[in-house]
């Protein structure tokens, strides 16, 4: 495994391959959400990358860039397990020089969802995203179904702006409570470890009320509401039922709906996501 921090560096050594190059883009603070991805990377491909990059440029004010965790060695232990060959850990110098000024702005699936709560954040992932693609020009890049509104936002970039690069999803990995893994959850103290199941109860709750034949977007969303409302440490900021291509809200299901929930328990921010198809 190789570990590079500049550009050129990266360049030079990725130009020798000669194989399919998988990307997996990350913040690091690596979990088994990260590590599902480079295990599907070094499966579908002959060179993997994994960038560990905590992007200033997705984080508003009023965000935690500063608390946010990391570990890069043992970051590197994990991925040296799973026998990735390129470790990618640029400078915030190198990747936003001074006088950056060029954005990859995507409309629309961007309005809503993260993109109403997190004004600017987009903007930020799209063009760091679009920034790493350039830099390494894979045949693949990997993202998670976890945040799947960043999801929509990547293959519509990826769309418009004529870039051939498969993007894969992978399926959101789970703590044995539904709890979906994230580098945040590590801000949890333990009673906001058991509050944060939440999230996944009330997902289910809609998955089952809908299995069992309900398309009424908004009683769905009542009944999130409710199974939120009852956790004392939990304090909604969105619940919502959209298309899950346009991201628009739904008030019938009649075709793949993304069920979506942002919610704050105690001072830390968690999203997650069913699709109901
Ligand atoms: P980060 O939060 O580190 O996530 C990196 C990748 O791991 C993303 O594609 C994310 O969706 C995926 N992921 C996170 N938790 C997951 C889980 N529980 N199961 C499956 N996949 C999961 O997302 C970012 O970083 C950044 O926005 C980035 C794309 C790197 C741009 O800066």
């Amino acid at each position: 495994m190789k570990i590079i921090e500049t550009i050129p560096e990266l360049r030079q050594a990725l130009a020798k391959e000669s194989g399919n190059i998988g990307l997996v883009p990350t913040m690091g603070y690596l979990h088994e959400g990260h590590l599902s991805l480079v295990r599907m990377a070094r499966r579908e491909n002959e060179c993997t990358v994994v960038s560990i990059f905590v992007n200033p440029m997705q984080f508003g004010a009023n965000e935690d860039l500063s608390s946010y965790p990391r570990d890069t060695s043992r970051d590197l232990k994990l991925l040296e397990i799973e026998e990735v060959d390129y470790v990618f850990i640029p400078a915030v110098s190198d990747m936003y020089p001074t006088g950056f000024s060029t954005w990859v702005e995507v409309e629309r699936v961007t309005e809503r969802l993260e993109g109403a709560s997190r004004p600017g954040h987009f903007r930020g992932v799209a063009t760091v995203v679009q920034k790493l693609f350039h830099i390494v020009e894979p045949n693949r890049a990997y993202f998670g179904q976890k945040d799947a509104q960043q999801a929509v936002v990547i293959k519509k970039m990826v769309l418009d702006l004529n870039m051939y690069i498969d993007i894969v999803l992978g399926a959101t990995i789970r703590e044995s409570d539904g709890l979906a893994l994230s580098s945040r959850n590590s801000y949890l103290n333990s009673e906001e470890r058991k509050a944060a199941s939440v999230l996944y109860r009330a997902l289910t709750t809609a998955k089952q009320m809908w299995q069992q034949g309900e398309c009424d977007a908004g009683r769905l969303k009542d009944e999130m509401r409710s199974v939120i409302q009852r956790e004392p440490l939990a304090e909604i900021n969105y619940v919502s039922i959209a298309d899950s291509n346009t991201l628009e809200e739904l008030s019938k299901i009649d075709g793949p709906a993304l069920a979506s929930l942002a919610v704050n328990i105690g001072s830390t921010r968690l999203i997650d996501n069913f699709i109901l198809e």
